[in-house]
């Protein structure tokens, strides 16, 4: 794939806490309409590599976004491009309502359609929180207040989503619904970069796999060939 069709792209991407080299000198990507995940046990440096992405954790390295070097760029800036990630946690505004939360989601907004087109495509997507969009987001389950993050997410019209561990303590069939939603958005052709720690759910739905292993990359394959690799199939489709 030559430069031109990278979405995105973090090459020797690196991050220290301190003295601790959480991630090592990372080059990953996703290609136009891509879904990737990452996979990895606790502490491999999951969510520093996304943090380091969408620099809310400094970092070295360079950063690519189709093809433009957006290094320089802050966090909200590089939102403004379409780079968003759903943090771990969610990050919402617990006395805020889900309407509320949502409108601020779209803080970045360019496009040409208003802010309540936007509602009424996440109210298609997740008619619960439709349902729901006075109460306060404090008061959701927490399959809905994923849901209400990933919205929120969207209303900036991302054109990559990166997402850290979004079912995490979730019921799986709350998981599993929310998994097959960040599905049918991949297939309208948003880029994905997902990080789950197991997730065999999360390995039918992407292209191509990241394992990260004590802060670094210790395999990069296309996801159908975890099934003959007899190490990883083992840990991570069961
Ligand atoms: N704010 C911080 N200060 C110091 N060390 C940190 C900080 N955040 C993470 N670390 C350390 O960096 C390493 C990578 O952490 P990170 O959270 O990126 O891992 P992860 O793969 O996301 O793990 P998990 O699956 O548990 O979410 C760990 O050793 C962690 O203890
Ligand atoms: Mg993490």
């Amino acid at each position: 794939m030559n430069a031109s069709e990278k979405l995105f792209e973090a090459r020797a991407l690196s991050a220290f806490y301190g003295r601790v080299h959480a991630l090592k000198p990372t080059t990953v990507w996703v290609g136009e309409g891509e879904f990737v995940t990452v996979l990895g046990p606790n502490g491999a440096g999951k969510s520093t590599m996304l943090r380091a992405m969408t620099r809310l954790t400094p970092a070295t390295g360079r950063v690519y976004f189709r093809g433009r070097d957006i290094t320089g760029l802050a966090t909200h800036e590089r939102a403004r491009e379409g780079v968003i990630m759903v943090q771990e946690g969610r990050g919402l505004f617990g006395q805020m309502s889900v309407r509320e939360n949502l409108i601020l989601g779209a803080y970045t907004m360019t496009g040409s359609d208003t802010a309540e087109q936007r509602l009424e495509s996440v109210f298609a997507l997740f008619p619960r929180l439709k349902e729901r969009y006075e109460q306060v987001a404090a008061s959701l389950s927490g399959g809905e207040q994923q849901m209400l993050a990933i919205g929120r997410a969207l209303m900036a019209r991302p054109k990559l989503l990166m997402l850290d561990e979004p079912s995490l303590g979730l019921a799986p069939r709350v998981a599993s619904e929310i998994l097959e939603t960040l599905g049918r958005l991949n297939g309208e052709g948003l880029g994905i970069l997902l990080v789950e720690q197991k997730a065999p759910q999360a390995l039918k739905l992407a292209k191509r796999v990241y394992v990260l292993s004590l802060g670094a990359v210790v395999a990069e394959l296309p996801a159908a060939e975890i099934k003959s690799h007899h190490e990883l199939s083992r840990y991570y489709l069961h």
